[in-house]
């Protein structure tokens, strides 16, 4: 795992531009439609990433948080977890969450199949243990079978769980988005002011942090490059793993893929529209004060990454028995 801090210089994102195939003069390049995919794995994962029984209520699922109706996220400032919590930062969305080089705003997750043991057992989130979920998943028959299916024997456990999981969410790409259109091609796909958008997006050096096909979700960069960022939340970013004060307030750089559907903004949620957040994002990280002009040229050019959203039958999950443990909302 390659770890990049401080400003990715220009050049290199022109190097890296030039390798990609499509668009190949271009920093960032289109979202590759989903490839080498197990289906039934997949099949599975989404009934698991949909089934509130997971959690100690019996309540919350993974798309509680991540609702693929509304880009995979919550829109609220930060989630809402077991027995109503308070959850401290922002639901970054599942979409596309594939490409990034590791999970969580810190990082503290190295892959997506890491990463969806986490919820489950966090009193703040799902707040059950992984123990539980199998008890779970064990009385429920149409499990059983479908595991077995899946996984070729009569084992259910949490890493095959999360295994299909994350099968499920390398599905969750989103290509095709009128950006990703003009990328390959179609001059016609942007108009005219979303185009001096996504030069401004350029010239002033968004691209050298939000780039490659996600535009995000490649490196750990500074929140308050050039001017601090003031925050009422008490999370620490990137420091929170490695201890070090100079990861103070380094977050994984998100994705702007969809990025009109994942409001609100930053890791707190603090800033509620995409002009906030542009505006933010200049004068923080670029020391760049944007015209208004400019800035709703840059919010129309955020607004084309907005791509094919997954679409797909509801998962029917398979009923409980007299043995699958009661659901406790309550405690
Ligand atoms: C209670 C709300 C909640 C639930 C339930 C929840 N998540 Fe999350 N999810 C979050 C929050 C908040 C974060 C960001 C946490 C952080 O970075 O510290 C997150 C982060 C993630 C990420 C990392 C994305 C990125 O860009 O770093 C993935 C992937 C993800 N969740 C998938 C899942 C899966 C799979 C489940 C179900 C097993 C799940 N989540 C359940 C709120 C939730
Ligand atoms: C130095 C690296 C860097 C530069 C330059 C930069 N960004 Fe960001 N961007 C980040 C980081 C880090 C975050 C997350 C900050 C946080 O949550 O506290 C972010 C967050 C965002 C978000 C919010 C996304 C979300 O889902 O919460 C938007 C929108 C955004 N940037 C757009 C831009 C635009 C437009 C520019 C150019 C004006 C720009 N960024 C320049 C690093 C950068």
């Amino acid at each position: 795992m390659k770890v990049r801090t401080g400003v990715v210089s220009l050049l290199c994102v022109t190097l890296l531009g030039a390798a990609g195939q499509a668009g190949a003069e271009e920093p960032i390049q289109p979202i590759a439609p989903v490839k080498e995919i197990n289906l039934a794995k997949a099949e599975l994962g989404k009934k698991l990433f949909f089934d509130p029984r997971l959690s100690k209520s019996g309540f919350i699922s993974c798309n509680s948080c991540h609702n693929l109706s509304m880009g995979g996220s919550d829109n609220i400032k930060t989630s809402i977890g077991h027995n109503w919590q308070k959850g401290p930062i922002n639901a970054p969305t599942v979409l596309n969450s594939s490409l990034n080089f590791v999970q969580f705003w810190d990082g503290r997750a190295e892959t997506l199949k890491d990463q969806a043991g986490g919820p489950i057992a966090n009193p703040g989130e799902m707040a059950f243990t992984h123990e539980m979920a199998e008890d779970v998943l064990t009385s429920i028959p149409g499990y059983v079978t479908e595991f077995k299916q899946v996984f070729g024997d009569d084992t259910i456990n949490i890493d095959r769980a999360t295994d299909a999981i994350a099968e499920f969410e390398k599905t969750l790409v989103t290509p095709n988005s009128r950006f990703d259109q003009w990328l390959l091609g179609d001059k016609k796909a942007l108009n005219e002011d979303e185009l001096a958008g996504y030069k401004l997006f350029k010239d002033s050096g968004c691209i050298s942090c939000h780039y490659g096909e996600a535009m995000g979700g490649t490196s750990f960069q500074k929140m308050g490059v050039m001017e601090e960022y003031k925050s009422k939340s008490p999370t620490e970013g990137r420091k929170a793993v490695t201890g070090k004060d100079e990861d103070r307030f380094a977050f994984k750089v998100p994705t702007l893929r969809n990025v009109e559907l994942t409001y609100p903004y930053f890791h707190d949620g603090e800033a509620e529209t995409l002009t906030e957040a542009v505006d933010v994002m200049g004068r923080l990280q670029l020391g760049a004060e944007f015209t208004k002009e400019q800035n709703a040229q840059i919010v129309a050019f955020l607004k084309t990454l907005t791509g094919d959203q997954p679409s797909f039958t509801l998962p029917i999950l398979p009923p409980s028995t007299e043995k699958t443990p009661q659901p406790k909302p309550f405690e």
